[in-house]
């Protein structure tokens, strides 16, 4: 396996038959193959998966596609970031080998009809807010995994209940795909990084950082020895609205395995904390494993 890359060749794809072609290809060559997807406007965190992908493979797919099945109506889908060009330039230099974007046309050249039945995680914390985001969400990953028939796939912890669903549904159906989970990638402040980001005005990005300093600082008073959840849970959210935040969707302390809700904590559990809340017209995620 090749630990680095010389060539900066990277070809692009818009259609499935040329992308499955070249796959092919590489597949017979006896290539081990890692699929990044995302939705774009890429950043320092979509580019770490690019690199963790690297160790795992032989080449790497990412795909750029903003998935209109995991937005609902009133949600970002026409306002979020395109920017395609850039984001092509920053793969290159990242040693990505193959990029498949395809237009909506393309991965749905008809109404999508069929979906991914999810189980009760679909319903919490992200799901709760956003009711069908991760159907759409498990839907798209399965059409990409289907096309792509990668050996690994790559999934950040930023989105922490989207890589548990997909853990769950690769080990559920039986796909034969290695899920990796990648630690998130931060500002040198802390912020957690977003293509989101990029709505905050200036003032608002000056408040965003309390986010993370917040779940740190539950996880911190936890170790010390305060074991009361809802306590823990309140403070932050109470820290939160008093540092600019207008609206806490949540902060609530999870299994880890599951995202199952916890009674008691103890010190032998294994929990994280996920946070959402809103910045004027953002909203903004993030989590901590404690
Ligand atoms: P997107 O938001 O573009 O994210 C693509 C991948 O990058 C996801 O796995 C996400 O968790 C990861 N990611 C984003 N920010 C990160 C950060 N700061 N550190 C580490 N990883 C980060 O998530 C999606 O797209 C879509 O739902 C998708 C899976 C592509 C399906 O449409």
């Amino acid at each position: 396996m090749e630990n680095f890359k010389t060539e900066t060749k990277m070809d692009i794809f818009n259609a499935i038959a040329p992308l499955q072609k070249q796959l092919k290809m590489l597949r017979q060559e006896g290539k081990r193959i890692a699929l990044v997807p995302t939705m774009g406007n890429l950043h320092q965190g979509h580019l770490k998966l690019v690199e963790v992908a690297r160790q795992h493979a032989d080449v790497v797919v990412t795909t750029i596609f903003v998935n209109p099945l995991q937005f609902a109506a009133g949600e970002d889908f026409e306002k979020y970031p395109r920017t395609f060009e850039a984001d092509c330039e920053k793969l290159k230099c990242s040693q990505t080998d193959l990029v498949f974007s395809p237009e909506v046309s393309e991965l749905y050249p008809e109404e999508q009809l069929i979906f991914v039945k999810l189980p009760e995680i679909q319903n919490v914390l992200e799901g709760r807010i956003r009711p069908t985001h991760f159907q759409g969400m498990a839907t798209v990953v399965l059409k990409l995994f289907n096309i792509v028939q990668p050996d690994v796939a790559c999934f950040g912890k930023k989105d922490y209940q989207q890589w548990l669903i997909i853990r769950q549904m690769v080990r559920q159906l039986a796909l034969p795909i290695d899920i990796i989970g990648v630690e998130i990638e931060r500002d040198v402040d802390g912020l957690a990084l977003s293509s989101r980001n990029l709505y905050l005005n200036e003032n608002e990005r000056r408040i965003a950082p309390n986010l993370s300093s917040t779940l740190k600082k539950l996880k911190k008073t936890f170790e010390e020895g305060l074991k009361n959840k809802s306590i823990l849970e309140k403070s932050a959210s109470v820290a939160l609205l008093e540092s600019g935040f207008a609206e806490v969707d949540y902060v609530k302390i999870c299994f880890r395995e599951n995202l199952e809700p916890v009674s008691n904590l103890d010190e032998a559990g294994k929990y994280v904390v996920l946070a959402a809340a809103r910045l004027g017209k953002t909203r903004l995620l993030d989590n901590l494993e404690m």
